[in-house]
């Protein structure tokens, strides 16, 4: 099966939004992944809800949040009317998980989890019959450009038996260094949505690049 291309626009020309989603636009870009970071969940800030507004105006595409945010209940309904599709909050952040899952999905975004590189998926157990998506950080959240984690490829497939054995519909969603080079082991332990910044972005052809990592098998 193609995998889901989510190109990260953390990566992207901050200076040149409306021709960097207008370019997403025209790719083979399924998602556009949006990272938002506030300096306390990670030793980072990213951007808020005005520039989130602003990437909504010209975005053909769905928007995927992954909120890096401590006490992500507090925001869910703003992140929702801002335009986002799908809402990804951190385990290690919600004290009360299962609650802030079914508010996202009250809020009428689908539902998504996000697990740091240490995190089991084990501790997944009781709520992922409850969740559209999870997302496997293959490098420590913060910052685009980091070298993807190995120990990524065992976490897929430990997922993946998880959501086979309580049949959930989960997609399994892999973030953080993820390149043309390892997509394809990425599939084939059962990833389905690929998010990819610095190696779109940086790349000479970017449309290009969307291009390979979307036809990876
Ligand atoms: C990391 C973010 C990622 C990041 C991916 O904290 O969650 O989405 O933008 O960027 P690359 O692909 O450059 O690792
Ligand atoms: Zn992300």
């Amino acid at each position: 099966m193609r995998p889901i291309v989510a190109p990260s626009v953390l990566a992207s020309d901050f200076a040149n939004l409306q021709a960097e989603v207008e370019m997403l636009n025209k790719s083979q870009a399924d998602w556009l992944h949006v990272d938002i970071m506030d300096g306390r969940f990670v030793p980072n800030i990213s951007f808020g809800f005005p520039v989130m507004e602003a990437i909504k105006r010209f975005a053909q595409k769905p928007m995927d949040v992954h909120l890096m945010i401590v006490e992500p209940e507090r925001y869910i309904e703003q992140f929702r009317e801002a335009g986002a599709d799908s809402i990804s909050v951190h385990l290690e952040a919600c004290t009360h998980l299962h609650r802030t899952v079914q508010q996202i999905k009250a809020s009428g975004a689908k539902a998504g989890i996000a697990v740091n590189p240490h995190t089991s998926v084990q501790l997944l157990e009781n709520v992922i019959a409850d969740v559209d998506l999870v997302c496997l950080m293959s490098v420590n959240p913060g910052f685009g450009g980091q070298k993807f984690i190995e120990n990524t490829y065992r976490k897929i497939e430990a997922l993946k038996d998880l959501i086979i054995q309580r049949n959930s519909q989960a997609l399994i969603e892999i973030d953080g260094g993820v390149n043309q080079y390892n997509a394809p082991l990425l599939l084939e332990k059962g990833a389905d949505v690929l998010v990819a910044g610095s190696s779109v972005f940086s790349s000479a052809d970017p449309l290009q690049t969307i291009a390979d990592l979307k036809s990876v098998k």
